[in-house]
């Protein structure tokens, strides 16, 4: 197939893109280069012999969107490009909305006028919300929205939506919504992983830059949950398993909506994942137990058994597998 993949060269796309040439696949890839580095094609061809075609595009230019949408006949989209950092999202929402959802409807109005009919987007297991203590097994029938704490979250709801109904109004189009649990890890050749502009949000980044000695000492928010040690709990999962799933989307893509969490259905916690990072560098990490963060909830898990039914996808690496491929990405940064 042909695809095209927005926001290819950032961390989840970059393992995305290395996946479908390996299976095969054609890829070109439209990204803005807000969060990411032109530098990461060169090592996709490095890992696969081949180089996608680039565009350097913003989704919110529609003549430009439309010029890419028309300079192959793409077979399906893989929508991915879109800013993600929950707090960033508290202080600047309307940047959020008009990026996320504005982006899209772009991209949409594109491949409705180029006659583009397959897409799978990039979702998060945000848009459950609070499930209270049916957080520990999210299904994808479960309501959607009720919770949600932040802008970013709200946009990931808000275009599932948006989706719903573009399909609804355009009986050919097959869509494909993959509700992702909690990425880490790094391609097993450790030359492309998650490299994020200024201060992160998300553990693993965090752990990584404490690592590097970019950060001064990690700061566990809160021991005191009613989980197996007091840790908030996450359904973490290898981003090459993450990007395997997209392919499997695509070769069971067919009319309408389709939804999937994509994640690995065991809960793991931040001192199970930090105490494995110090055990797997064999160096301690500067840390210290700190108060909860806002927002967060004691238990995110995914319930995998739609994905393994429909599209016969489960992962098969594991949390230790993500942290040995982040450490040796991080070497091969240094
Ligand atoms: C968050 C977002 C989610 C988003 C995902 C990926 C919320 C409620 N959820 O998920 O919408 O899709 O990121 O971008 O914001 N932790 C620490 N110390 C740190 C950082 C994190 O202890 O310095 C803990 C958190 O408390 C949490 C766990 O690590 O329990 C995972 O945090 P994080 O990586 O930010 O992911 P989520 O909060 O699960």
């Amino acid at each position: 197939m042909n695809i095209l993949v927005t926001g290819g060269t950032g961390y989840i796309g970059s393992h995305v893109v290395v996946e479908l040439i390996k299976r095969g696949h054609t890829v070109d890839i439209l990204d803005n280069l807000f969060n990411s580095k032109v530098e990461v094609l060169d090592k996709i061809e490095k890992i696969v012999g081949t180089k996608p075609r680039f565009h350097k595009a913003d989704l919110l230019d529609y003549d430009k969107t439309l010029e890419v949408l028309q300079s192959s006949k793409f077979d399906a989209v893989i929508h991915l490009a879109g800013m993600k950092a929950v707090s960033e999202s508290v202080e600047k929402p309307l940047e959020y909305y008009e990026n996320n959802i504005y982006g899209t409807i772009n991209l949409l109005k594109a491949m409705n006028e180029t006659g583009t009919i397959r897409l799978v987007f990039s979702s998060s297991a945000t848009v459950y919300g609070d499930k209270g203590v049916d957080s520990a097994h999210l299904m994808e029938t479960m309501t959607t929205g009720v919770g949600i704490t932040n802008p970013y979250g709200w946009t990931k709801a808000m275009i599932e939506q948006i989706i719903k109904d573009v399909s609804a109004a355009n009986p050919n189009m097959e869509a494909t919504i993959l509700r992702y649990f909690n990425p880490v890890g790094a391609d097993q050749s450790g030359l492309i992983g998650e490299d994020p502009n200024g201060i992160p949000n998300n553990l693993m980044p965090i752990v990584m830059k404490v690592y590097q000695g970019k950060l001064e000492k990690l700061i566990i928010y809160g021991d005191d949950y009613a989980t197996r040690d007091g840790s908030c709990e996450r359904d973490f999962i290898h981003v090459t398993d993450l990007a395997k799933g997209h392919l499997a989307a695509l070769e069971h893509s067919k009319p309408g909506v389709s939804i999937y969490n994509l994640g690995s259905g065991k809960a793991t916690s931040v001192f199970e994942i930090v105490n494995a990072f110090e055990r797997l560098s064999g160096r301690p990490l500067p840390k210290e137990v700190g108060a909860r963060r806002p927002g967060d909830l004691p238990v995110l898990c995914a319930d995998p058994a739609l994905a393994l039914t429909e599209l016969g996808w489960k992962t098969e690496l594991t949390s230790e597998d993500a942290i040995r491929d982040t450490l040796r990405y991080l070497n091969n940064l240094e």
